[in-house]
């Protein structure tokens, strides 16, 4: 079964997705790294995130075994993977790694902001995980203060507005809720809670397959 888990940043999509696999004993990919990784691989050569031509040979450079490091998960670097990820060239030479992943025998869970419309579009299971920006930026900040970095809630929550108005805003695959996908707001719910509502979705979705 293929489990799509879409949403605006900081939402708690990644938490999620993680604790849905983990409990279905899937493979997880954060599609959100990919990005991340790409616009990483430009800086540390010293180019242009705007570059079409450094940014596509960034992702197609990519192996999914050089992802988890602390570093790509960082604010600066969120900010940046949102500027390359709306370069079409781009999100075009991502598409086969992230379906081939999800092609996996048994099936896997993909969270990012466009699995459900454009990756994986047949995914049988379609979450788009939502919160108020307000929350989306607490929680963030919070987040941030627990990792020792010094935080300034105003200038986080004018960060997650920025990213989500140019990820719903690309031309290509912005950030949506698919048609056939369930939605699940955050705001007043903490992870328990939202982790027990997004698998009652998932095995909803399981016994129709
Ligand atoms: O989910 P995240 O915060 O790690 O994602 C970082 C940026 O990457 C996000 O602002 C937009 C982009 N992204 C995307 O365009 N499509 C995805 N499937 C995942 C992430």
């Amino acid at each position: 079964m293929i489990v799509a888990i879409d949403g605006p940043a900081a939402s708690g999509k990644g938490t999620l997705a993680r604790r849905l696999a983990d409990y279905l004993n899937l493979p997880h990919l954060d599609t959100g790294l990919l990005y991340r990784a790409t616009a990483r691989t430009l800086i540390e050569h010293g180019q242009n995130l705007s570059d079409v031509h450094a940014a596509v040979a960034a992702a197609r450079g990519l192996s999914l075994t050089d992802f988890d490091t602390k570093e790509l998960r960082g604010r600066d670097m969120g900010e940046a993977a949102s500027i390359v990820a709306a370069i079409p060239e781009v999100r075009q030479a991502l598409v086969d790694m992230q379906r081939s992943f999800a092609a996996r025998p048994g099936g896997a869970v993909l969270d990012g902001r466009d699995i459900g419309t454009v990756i994986c579009p047949q995914a049988e299971a379609k979450i788009y995980v939502t919160a108020s920006p307000e929350t989306r930026a607490s929680r963030r900040a919070l987040e941030l203060k627990g990792q020792g970095e010094a935080v300034d809630y105003q200038a986080v929550l004018e960060e997650i507005r920025r990213r989500d108005a140019r990820d719903a805003s690309r031309a290509l695959a912005p950030l949506r809720l698919a048609e056939d996908a369930v939605e699940l707001d955050t705001t007043d719910l903490d992870i328990e809670a939202a982790f027990r509502t997004a698998l009652s979705i998932v095995e909803g979705k399981r016994s129709k397959a």
